[in-house]
């Protein structure tokens, strides 16, 4: 099928990419006309693993095209993609000016028929808007159809290629046929496909990213209980993991929940309640509770130095929101280095592949080491903010050596207990007892 993706970024470079390599015809779109170039000429603009074969492959191929133009990213296509950022507005409510700018220029464009696809995160009622920006330009026939997205970064591709399910809200019977047929090869490999009407799964995406959020929301505050009670979270989580009713997943404790969607999509969830007059009082905790946690090891940090933070060198390893992205949106580091500079304390950091966007965002406000050891040097403190797998069984004779007192505060539960004990260090984690 000839498919057009609007908006280039991590929701649309995996999905192009994947849909070529289903064998479609793709033609990504985007308004930053340095990322096309970079794409054009086979640079992957996002790291991201397992898409850099995918998108070579196709690009080479010539399945995966890429334009600034949306004239000639969209003709010819039968199904338009919008996977254009929703980013929170000045009330926290989900920004909807690039959807529907882009819903605007589409009216003035399309010539035939075409399904119009919501991939983006929207807020219930968006379709309606989406068709209305439309049809005020065209008396071409058109759909408007949700199908929100569920991959995560990190484990974007396996998540595209292999998702649980696909929900896809439309209401006419030629908009379902053609994302029948689009998604064909998905339900043939045992995927559900769940259809529903558009605003069912408009809501479906922020109640599952809700729900997500909340069950992580929940184990912090129950890790707040087990260091003050004299528990260990680990033995909670495992005791509570296994009641299926409950499962293992998304029961890890740490310094909060970060990235480009849980924050915001709380937000907007709770401002759209508001809107249809209901305070959704959960969500409401949620928000709150997770502004402390993303601060709670800086707490403890500036407990451990006596509320003087002056002067301090930290080494800080791991800047992305979570392992294997170089997506640092949101992420709870971000939020840790302001608290402790603005304490008086410097930091060198090492993450392996978000180094690239914190320098966009930091400048020379922080500085950064070729490797984690290198950023050890003469620290005060190791300070662990992502759970990449590379600092999981580090070289503890580096870091002694390196560092200037042995303490580590760990924001992902890293280490055993009992291993660091043996190792000598102090070392403090989240909702279990701190090692001296
Ligand atoms: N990142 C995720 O893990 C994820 C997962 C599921 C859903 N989502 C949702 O998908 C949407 C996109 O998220 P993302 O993370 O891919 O965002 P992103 O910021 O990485 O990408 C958006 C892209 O759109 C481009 N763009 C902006 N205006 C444009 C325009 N007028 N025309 C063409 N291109 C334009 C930007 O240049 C950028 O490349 C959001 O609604 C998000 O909530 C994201």
């Amino acid at each position: 099928m000839k498919i057009a993706v609007v908006g280039t970024g991590y929701v649309g470079l995996v999905t192009g990419t994947c849909f070529a390599e289903k064998g479609n015809e793709v033609i990504c779109i985007d308004i930053d006309q340095q990322k096309v170039e970079k794409l054009r000429e086979g640079k992957i603009t996002i790291y991201e693993p397992g898409l850099t074969d995918l998108f070579l492959r196709n690009l080479k191929e010539g399945r995966l095209k890429f334009t600034n133009s949306l004239r000639e990213g969209v003709k010819d296509a039968e199904i338009i993609f919008l996977a254009l950022p929703t980013p929170p507005g000045e009330n926290g409510s989900a920004d909807l000016k690039y959807i529907l700018g882009v819903a605007d220029d589409l009216g003035k464009i399309i010539d035939n028929y075409v399904v119009v696809v919501d991939k983006s995160t929207v807020p219930v009622g968006t379709a309606d808007k989406v068709k209305n920006a439309i049809a005020q330009h065209t008396k071409v026939e058109f759909d408007v159809v949700s199908n929100p997205e569920f991959l995560r970064e990190g484990v974007a591709v396996d998540d595209f290629m292999k998702p649980n399910r696909i929900v896809i809200g439309a209401e006419s019977e030629r908009a379902k046929k053609i994302m029948n047929d689009l998604y064909a090869t998905f339900s043939r490999a045992g995927t559900p496909v769940i259809y529903m009407d558009i605003r069912s799964a408009e809501l479906t995406k922020y109640a599952a990213n809700s729900f997500l959020a909340t069950k992580i929301t929940f184990m912090n505050e129950i890790a707040q209980l087990c260091e003050r009670m004299g528990a260990d979270v680990d033995m909670v989580r495992l005791g509570i993991g296994a009641d299926e009713r409950i499962g293992k997943k998304f029961l890890f404790p740490g310094i909060g929940i970060g990235g480009s969607c849980f924050p915001k999509d709380i937000f907007a969830l709770v401002m759209s309640a508001n809107e249809f007059d209901y305070d959704f009082q959960i969500l409401n905790a949620v928000m709150r509770v997770n502004q402390m946690q993303r601060l709670h090891l800086v707490t403890k940090i500036k407990h451990y130095f006596k509320g003087n933070l002056d002067g301090k060198h930290f080494a800080l390893w791991g800047l992305a929101f979570k392992p294997n992205t170089d997506d640092i949106r949101e992420a709870p580091s971000l939020y840790m280095i302001d608290e402790l500079l603005k304490h008086g304390a410097t930091i060198r950091a090492f993450d392996p592949e978000a180094m690239g966007n914190a320098k966009k965002y930091f400048g020379n406000k922080i500085s950064f080491a070729e490797n984690q050891y290198d950023a050890l040097e003469n620290a005060d403190a190791l300070i662990i903010a992502t759970e990449w797998n590379e600092f999981r069984s580090p070289d503890f004779q580096k870091i002694e050596s390196r560092l200037k007192r042995k303490i580590i505060f760990d924001g992902r539960n890293l280490f055993e207990n009992s291993t660091m004990q043996d190792q000598g260090f102090h070392y403090e984690s989240i909702g279990r007892a701190v090692v001296e």
